[in-house]
């Protein structure tokens, strides 16, 4: 079967459905290919802290009204240092700033649920997905679905399909450069019908490695320690978990409520980027050229501000004819992932054991810890990052 559309957004991730909303809404054509079905991209467990510009872009959309309701403004966290903690405030910081804390499942569940009458149309259960032609002006994509081969002719791709996808892969490796760390642990995370240990997060560094104390509502807690990236599931039973837990939370973990989990699992932790974000008519948004550790919860974050670069660059090219802001997309993409690449990379330095941790580097995170604790200038340079960098203007 033939298809025509003028871009083709390869994968429905957070990346790819924000963008084919954006895009319909200024009444550009496009046609959304995922391999997987609803279900499967709906279901996985991700973080769940919005800044300002991911918030702005879904009430832009329209997709606000239940993130209104339910969503939690945060206007601080918690840091701790071996179970004594302290709170960064950054409203105060950030001249008012906050985040709101809204799971990455719901923001899945918002965008799936609202494609019919916003006319985003998605192919799931596409296989064999393959790109073509992407260094001429008719690029091309094809898949597999029920035993039919389908061919779709576009202006432009949108490669949205994460870190494993086949949009990356299709970039000759002559025009790549990757940069990439993996960080030797992992997170074990759980989700328990709980109130949360405290109505804001606290990030801990503890001398037996690091915990993450989040929530997804007021009756829903979501927390992680930091283990071996060989352990399995299996060796974490609730009661070993929130032992750990309450261990390194320390003088916090007086209000912990150990409910049982209804999710666990064990989550890697890697630095990477891919540049540039574009090849020809491909351009890369999302977790496809970059992943950050999720200590500080960028990932969904960049995500949303590729696709808001990207977006004025692709309705500007396919309504008037104008490529200047989509050939300064990757340039201008890159800048601010980099930005929050490095607050990621510095923000897990900061708070976990590593394997080759010595006295001395450890002594090194507790007095920057406890800097953090006394100056308001180490305070904003925190809370600035993490409400999120402002975006560049166009
Ligand atoms: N063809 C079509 N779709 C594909 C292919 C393929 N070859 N490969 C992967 N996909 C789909 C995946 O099934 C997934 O639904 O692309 C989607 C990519 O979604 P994400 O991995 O979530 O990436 P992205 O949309 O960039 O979101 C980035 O969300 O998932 C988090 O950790 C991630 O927080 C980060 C943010
Ligand atoms: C989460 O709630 O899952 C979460 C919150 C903050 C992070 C990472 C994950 O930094």
């Amino acid at each position: 079967m033939d298809h025509r559309t003028q871009v083709a957004i390869i994968g429905a991730g957070p990346a790819g459905l924000l963008l084919a909303h954006k895009l319909r809404r200024a009444g550009v054509d496009c046609l959304v290919i995922e391999r997987r079905d609803r279900d499967y991209v709906e279901g996985r467990v991700r973080a769940g802290v919005l800044e300002q510009v991911t918030v702005d872009l879904l009430a832009e959309l329209g997709l606000d009204q239940r993130l209104r309701r339910e969503g939690l403004v945060h206007g601080g966290t918690r840091l701790s240092a071996d179970g004594q903690s302290f709170r960064i405030d950054f409203a105060a910081a950030t001249g008012g700033r906050t985040v709101m804390v809204y799971g990455q499942q719901e923001v899945m569940k918002d965008l799936f649920d609202a494609a019919p009458d916003h006319d985003v149309s998605i192919v799931f259960n596409a296989e064999d997905v393959a790109l073509s032609d992407l260094d001429t002006d008719r690029p091309v994509v094809r898949w597999r679905k029920d035993d039919q081969t389908h061919t779709l002719r576009c202006d432009y791709v949108a490669g949205c399909d994460g870190y494993h996808g086949v949009s990356r892969a299709s970039i000759p490796a002559t025009v790549l450069r990757t940069f990439e760390k993996v960080y030797p642990f992992g997170w074990l995370g759980i989700i328990a019908e709980a109130p949360p240990v405290d109505h804001e997060l606290i990030y801990a560094n503890h001398r037996r490695g690091f915990a993450l104390a989040s929530m997804r509502s007021p009756t829903r807690s979501r927390y992680y320690v930091q283990c071996p990236i060989a352990d399995r599931v299996e060796d974490w039973s609730d009661d070993r978990f929130y032992d750990e837990l309450a261990i390194r939370l320390g003088d916090d973990s007086r209000n912990l409520v150990r409910g049982p989990s209804i999710e666990k699992s064990i989550a890697p932790l890697r630095s990477f980027v891919a540049e540039p974000m574009r090849w020809g008519r491909l351009f890369l948004a999302g977790d496809a050229a970059h992943i950050v550790p999720p200590t500080g919860a960028k990932g969904l974050n960049l995500a949303a501000s590729d696709v808001v670069i990207l977006a004025r660059g692709l309705i500007d090219a396919c309504l008037r004819d104008d490529t200047v802001a989509l050939d300064h997309y990757s340039d201008q993409a890159l800048r601010r992932v980099w930005k929050a690449e490095r607050f990621s990379w510095w923000f897990t330095s900061l708070t976990h054991r590593f394997p080759d941790t010595s006295d001395l580097d450890r002594r090194l995170q507790i007095a920057e810890l406890d800097y953090l604790r006394q100056s308001a200038a180490a305070q904003a340079v925190l809370a600035e990052n993490y409400v999120g960098l402002p975006l560049e203007a166009r």
